[in-house]
């Protein structure tokens, strides 16, 4: 389904946010990323990172409570945390297909795994996994959009 795949292995925070703001900084409207991984896995830290490459100035902070932040930069980011839901149905009270599936910003949703039949198409599969080292992270991204700005500057380098 998601045909395309890139793996990225960082070895320090620093190192996955300089990724994030890099794809931030070539991110378009309409882009939806999916992030999924353990607790503490980096999906915050990458949404951080990816945020500050859109132009947002403020600080970002983990939806964990409030289930979805948004802010401003270059374009308007929808920032989800699912982790708290548990019916599928409460994506509809929290605004969840609105604001997802709003083509003028950009979406980040963590632990997007938890409703796979509910994510925006086309959509970036980010899945962030710890490698051996205490700071190591293996980033696996997958599309099935490879014609599209974050992409291509993910797989450019
Ligand atoms: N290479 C790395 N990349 C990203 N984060 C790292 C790395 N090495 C260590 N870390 C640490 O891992 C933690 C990631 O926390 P973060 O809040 O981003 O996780 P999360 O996936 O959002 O967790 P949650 O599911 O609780 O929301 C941070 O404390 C960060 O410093
Ligand atoms: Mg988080």
């Amino acid at each position: 389904m998601r045909q395309f795949s890139f793996t990225v292995v960082t070895h320090a925070p620093e190192e996955t946010d300089a990724l994030a703001e890099r794809l931030g900084a070539a991110a378009e409207a309409g882009t939806v990323l999916c992030l999924v991984g353990d607790l503490g896995a980096g999906k915050t830290l990458f949404t951080q990172g990816f945020a500050r490459g859109l132009g947002v100035t403020g600080e970002v902070t983990s939806p964990t409570f409030a289930l979805m932040n948004q802010y401003q930069g270059r374009l308007p980011v929808t920032h989800f945390d699912l982790y708290r839901l548990e019916r599928e149905e409460e994506l509809d009270e929290i605004g969840f297909y609105e604001y997802a599936e709003d083509i003028r910003s950009v979406v980040l949703i963590e632990w997007a795994d938890k409703f796979p039949d509910a994510l925006p198409e086309p959509h970036v599969w980010l899945a962030i996994e710890r490698g051996k080292a205490e700071n190591e992270r293996r980033l696996a991204f997958f599309t099935t959009e490879e014609e599209s700005a974050l992409w291509r500057a993910l797989t450019e380098k």
